[in-house]
């Protein structure tokens, strides 16, 4: 089958993400003006460069209690912070119960039952169980096509790995099993990653 997504795809549902898919998932923590935490997934999220480490991620639509994005958003609006923290298999339902719109003045780590502890180079709490942590601080908010659509672009200051997952010099993914992103309601798991040599000339 062949459409143009502004014509509409025809199928019971819209099959853009399970394309893009298997995605990473950035578990976002943020704090608003107040020191009031917030916590949400997002998995229009990438790394975009490694030196100096970048990362990107998209919020998309407004949420009844802001005026334009999500609760995520406007704390980085109002900060210039965040923290991207690594979902293992072992926190999907935690991940799950933070994606929930809560009002925007209630702790996602409460909610969750999660240990939120302070970054070391930003202002801005992190998920104790996740297995890494990337600080963050914003370079550029861009609006992008559609209706509260933005694509916000951030610098790595700080990184956080569980030293239990460090093997021989390696962070091991399959030791906890990233969850990723498919369409719809699926989720994926890494749990045999595998080595390729690169091709010889
Ligand atoms: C696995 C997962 C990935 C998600 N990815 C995105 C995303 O990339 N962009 C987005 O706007 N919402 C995404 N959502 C929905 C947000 O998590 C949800 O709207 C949440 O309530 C936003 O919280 P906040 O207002 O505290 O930022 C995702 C939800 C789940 C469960």
């Amino acid at each position: 089958m062949f459409y143009r997504p502004d014509h509409g795809h025809g199928l019971p549902h819209n099959p853009f993400k399970a394309i893009v898919a298997p995605r990473p998932i950035a578990w976002i923590s943020t704090q608003n003006q107040s020191g009031i935490s917030n916590l949400a997934p997002y998995s229009f999220f990438n790394a975009v460069a490694d030196d100096p480490p970048q990362i990107v991620f998209g919020s998309n639509g407004t949420k009844s209690d802001q005026i334009r994005g999500k609760d995520t958003l406007a704390n980085i609006r109002e900060t210039g912070v965040f923290c991207v923290n690594i979902v293992s298999e072992a926190l999907k339902d935690a991940m799950n119960k933070t994606s929930f719109a809560h009002e925007k003045d209630v702790d996602e780590f409460e909610v969750a039952g999660l240990s939120p502890v302070p970054c070391q180079t930003i202002d801005c709490d992190r998920v104790f169980e996740s297995p890494a942590n990337l600080e963050c601080k914003v370079s550029q908010i861009i609006e992008l096509e559609g209706k509260a659509n933005f694509l916000t672009i951030a610098t790595v200051t700080g990184v956080h790995l569980k030293d239990d997952f460090i093997t021989k010099g390696l962070f091991e993914l399959g030791l906890f099993k990233p969850l990723s992103r498919l369409g719809y309601r699926d989720y994926a798991i890494v749990q045999e990653p595998f080595s390729i040599a690169p091709p010889r000339p």
